[in-house]
């Protein structure tokens, strides 16, 4: 199928498989698809599982759920990729901090506010702490069809001290922003401990068996200026140049939700090979300015997904109109909403396996 065949190939690991060609802009039979948070709380197979571990975070500790919740969405609609299924909270977790998941609220942790507060983290205890994850990532490279990739994860380090500071979601981050702004060298000490076992961390993940890696930066939107480029660009290229320095050849997914057009830099500065975009850049922006310089993967709104109809059908085929003559994986803006109908999804899964390239 390959139509591009004397290309030298970047990441040489996988010259047959869809998504690889994709992330190097080569025209396979359709784009390759899969779906942020495709495994979890929508689907009632997932709710069933989930009833087994009454803890959140021992469910993530305990393979054999893990792996069946990760491999869940592939029986349902046979995506390209499989997701290691995780928490990015598992971070501060390993580094000793409590961390807490409540029905309806989300994440609880018991916050850190200053540099002294440091103290009571363990950066060593991490990858140790971290064994469950790494089993994980090896029973699902073994169960999973060779075809379908496995993706590794991680929160970018902005975002983990979000959780790590605020304590909780859905604050406007003016703690996080406070510390960082009023002292920003005790601030720079919690990021350089994320950054250092992050990238520990996915390098483990790759050892163990994932192929491509996906870093979630999720409150990367609530900086610009300066501050971005200290708290987002430079620790992110700072892991990027760390697996990168062991692992060459495997494909990094930069997250920098709501970054706009600060995407363009983000890019340009961390070396990452490829971008996911949430939906309040347009397809058209990416094509015109992203993908010259990288990958892109997205961005169908996910509220239009838990809507379904007309719309979904639309928005779906403009973005692999769009997109779809470079280098493109579709995916969307971001993660699935537990009360979205399973149906929208393999309807919209369909699109895109029925589509053929231009
Ligand atoms: O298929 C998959 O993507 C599942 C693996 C996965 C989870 N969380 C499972 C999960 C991944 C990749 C994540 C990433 C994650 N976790 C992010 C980055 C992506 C994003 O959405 O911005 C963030 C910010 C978190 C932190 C987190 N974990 C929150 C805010 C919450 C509560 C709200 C929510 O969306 O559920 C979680 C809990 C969580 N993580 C659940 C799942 C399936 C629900 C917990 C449950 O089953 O009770």
């Amino acid at each position: 199928m390959d139509n591009n065949l004397n290309i030298p190939s970047v990441f040489p690991n996988r010259t047959n498989n869809r998504f690889f060609q994709a992330l190097q802009g080569r025209k396979y039979d359709r784009p390759p698809f899969w779906f942020m948070r495709q495994a979890g709380r929508y689907l009632p197979e997932y709710r069933k599982l989930r009833e087994q571990q009454s803890n959140f975070l021992s469910f993530c500790y305990t393979p054999s759920l893990t792996v069946e919740a990760a491999l869940q969405p592939l029986r349902r609609f046979d995506p390209d990729a499989a997701i290691l299924f995780s928490d990015i909270l598992v971070i501060p977790d390993g580094l000793g901090q409590s961390v807490g998941f409540k029905e309806e609220v989300g994440p609880v942790l018991e916050p850190l506010r200053s540099e002294n507060d440091l103290m009571q983290l363990h950066p060593e205890r991490v990858i140790e702490h971290l064994d469950p994850v790494f089993e994980s990532v090896r029973m699902l490279a073994a169960a999973l069809p060779t075809e379908t990739v496995l993706i590794g994860f991680a929160g970018a380090p902005w975002t983990v001290a979000y959780y790590m500071v605020e304590g909780r979601s859905g604050r406007d981050g003016s703690t996080v922003k406070r510390w960082a702004m009023e002292d920003p060298a005790g601030f720079q000490k919690l990021i350089d401990i994320l950054v250092e076992v992050t990238t520990e961390y996915l390098i483990k993940q790759i050892e163990n068996g994932v192929e491509i890696i996906q870093l979630f930066d999720s409150w990367s939107g609530l900086l610009n200026g300066v501050q971005f480029e200290q708290w987002i660009i430079k620790p992110t290229q700072k892991i990027v140049a760390g697996i990168k320095s062991k692992f060459p050849n495997v494909p990094i997914i930069g997250f920098p939700r709501g970054a706009g057009d600060l995407t363009i830099p983000y890019v340009e500065q961390t070396a990452v090979d490829a971008v996911s975009l949430d939906s309040g850049i347009t397809p058209a922006w990416a094509r015109n300015h992203l993908q010259q310089i990288c990958a892109v993967q997205g961005n169908l709104d996910n509220e239009i997904l838990r809507t379904g109809g007309l719309p979904l059908e639309q928005e779906t085929e403009n973005i692999l109109k769009t997109l779809s003559d470079g280098r493109f994986i579709f995916n969307l803006g971001h993660g699935i909403f537990p009360d979205t109908p399973p149906e929208h999804v393999i309807q919209v899964a369909e699109i895109v396996r029925n589509y053929v390239h231009s």
